[in-house]
């Protein structure tokens, strides 16, 4: 039969992190501030467990800047992944890793990020972890972008929102494909671009209250990354022969709480506004349904001549994406609402939720892979996916984390089903296989990892790295190619 059994013999197993959220070293070796330097940690005694901290305002910076604020910046020091790479990569390694996505920190390469020249010894750093990985024969994917826009342009041109950012872009792209052109295959360009519309700063360096018509400058700071990421896919392929560009979701499956037509529109209408982003990617043309939200909502996209045939001729390779949970929708009054990675939604009861209130649905990812298959028929990537939760370290060093274990063996069942389906999947990338600073709280108690890092979330603790349960199970799964979950 021609229906593909198990995962194909080239498929990327690995793990996924972002620069600030496991670097740490801020401001070693000539790096300038970016925009998650600047995200404070708020207790989740003052925040509400399930709420995020991801925006900061104009006040804020300055007070950043001129010392008066005084708080913790997690995203700072991360797990100092800047000193102790050679040992995490090593234990990425036994795990028997064929591939590690990282981002560069735009910052480091160019530290206010209108710079002419680029930084040398932010060149060379990820030289050496490029290198490190090549020891051990692990690919690197590499995104370009990862809610790390360098502070310089927020303060010069209040980030993505001003069309000169489009330009920086491409010449730390452009540098950093010119770099690193034999050591790295596989890029990305935006992580989660549609977070530019739900966090500003965090998503495109955005200072929201510097902007009168807040929606019209989002869609603005959105067009320019994604003309941007053109010029960088155009630029990938020049410089870089073979190489493979995607684009990155945070791709929100969403279903109707009922079946009462109204919900299956509104469920309808979301996902399309959650598709969009990878429409204008994959297709290279926005989609007709964002006319009407445009127009109702006053949104004048403006464009440059050449802006459609750019968007038009350099579409994706593939089609990366994070996959947590499902959304649910409703246009009634039915339904609790469930915390979820910045998307909302109602709960759903057939699912149970995460410590953070994100609803667990394996299943969801095999209609996942299935719909974005159908829409785009291109290959899909998998680049994050975990479980964020507490764990508990026993007397002997012991962490037995089987609800971690148990999530991602669910979700890989679904993969193999999706694949069986006739979906091409290139590989699967877990968040934070290693544990890291929580992207969207700036919590280490919110662990995704294999490896216990020993850290709380006052930023005490030894770094010491451990195996938890699920490192000798992700080794498995590797070993067997998916064939023992
Ligand atoms: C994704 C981000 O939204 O989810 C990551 O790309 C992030 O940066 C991950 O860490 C998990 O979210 P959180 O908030 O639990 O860290």
């Amino acid at each position: 039969t021609n229906v593909q059994q198990g995962f194909p013999k080239d498929f990327l197993w690995g793990g996924a992190t972002a620069a600030n959220q496991l670097e740490g070293a801020y401001n070693v070796d000539g790096k300038g501030l970016s925009s998650a330097d600047m995200i404070a940690y708020i207790p989740k005694e003052e925040r509400g467990i399930t709420n995020h901290a991801m925006e900061v305002s104009s006040e804020r910076i300055a007070q950043i800047l001129s010392g008066e604020f005084e708080a913790r910046f997690p995203k700072r020091d991360g797990i100092d992944f800047y000193h102790r790479y050679k040992e995490d990569i090593a234990l990425f390694a036994e795990m028997g890793f064929k591939v590690f996505r990282l981002s560069i920190h735009w910052s480091r390469i160019f530290p206010n990020g209108y710079d002419e020249q680029p930084n040398e010894a932010g060149l060379q750093f990820y030289d050496n972890v490029f290198d490190e990985l090549r020891k051990y024969n692990i690919e690197p994917l590499v995104t370009l972008s990862h809610y790390e826009t360098p502070l310089g342009l927020t303060e010069k041109y209040n980030g993505w929102v001003n069309r000169e950012v489009v330009d920086h872009f491409a010449r730390y792209a452009e540098t950093v494909f010119t770099r690193y052109k034999d050591k790295v295959k596989y890029w990305l360009t935006f992580n989660e671009i549609n977070v530019l519309t739900i966090s500003a700063f965090t998503g495109g360096g955005v200072v929201i209250d510097r902007e009168e018509n807040k929606l019209q400058a989002m869609y603005q700071a959105l067009h320019h990354q994604f003309v941007a990421s053109s010029i960088a896919t155009k630029l990938c392929h020049e410089i870089i022969p073979g190489s493979q560009i995607g684009c990155m979701l945070a791709r929100m499956e969403t279903y109707p709480f009922s079946s009462n037509p109204a919900d299956i529109r509104q469920a309808q209408h979301d996902n399309q506004m959650n598709l969009f982003f990878t429409d204008v990617h994959a297709r290279g043309e926005y989609p007709r349904f964002m006319n009407r939200y445009f127009a109702e909502n006053n949104i004048v996209i403006q464009k440059e001549a050449g802006d459609d045939e750019i968007l038009k001729k350099y579409t994706v390779d593939y089609i990366s994406f994070s996959y947590y949970m499902s959304i649910t929708v409703t246009t009634g009054a039915d339904g609790d609402k469930a915390a979820g990675n910045l998307f909302g939604g109602v709960k759903n009861p057939y699912l149970e939720a995460s410590d953070w209130g994100w609803q667990i649905d394996p299943i969801g990812l095999r209609v996942t892979l299935n719909n974005f298959y159908d829409r785009y028929q291109k290959p899909l990537f998998i680049v994050e996916n975990g479980l964020g939760a507490f764990d508990k370290v026993e007397e002997d060093g012991s962490i037995h984390d089987t609800y971690r274990i148990e999530y991602l063996r669910k979700h890989i069942e679904q993969m193999r089903e999706a694949i069986a389906d006739g979906v091409e999947l290139m590989g699967y990338t877990s968040w934070g296989p290693i544990d890291l600073v929580s992207m969207s709280t700036s919590e280490m108690s919110k662990r995704y990892g294999f490896i216990y890092v020993d850290q709380d979330d006052d930023g005490n603790g030894t770094l010491k790295r451990s195996k938890k349960d699920s490192f000798e199970w992700y080794k498995n799964v590797i070993a067997t190619n998916g064939a023992e979950l």
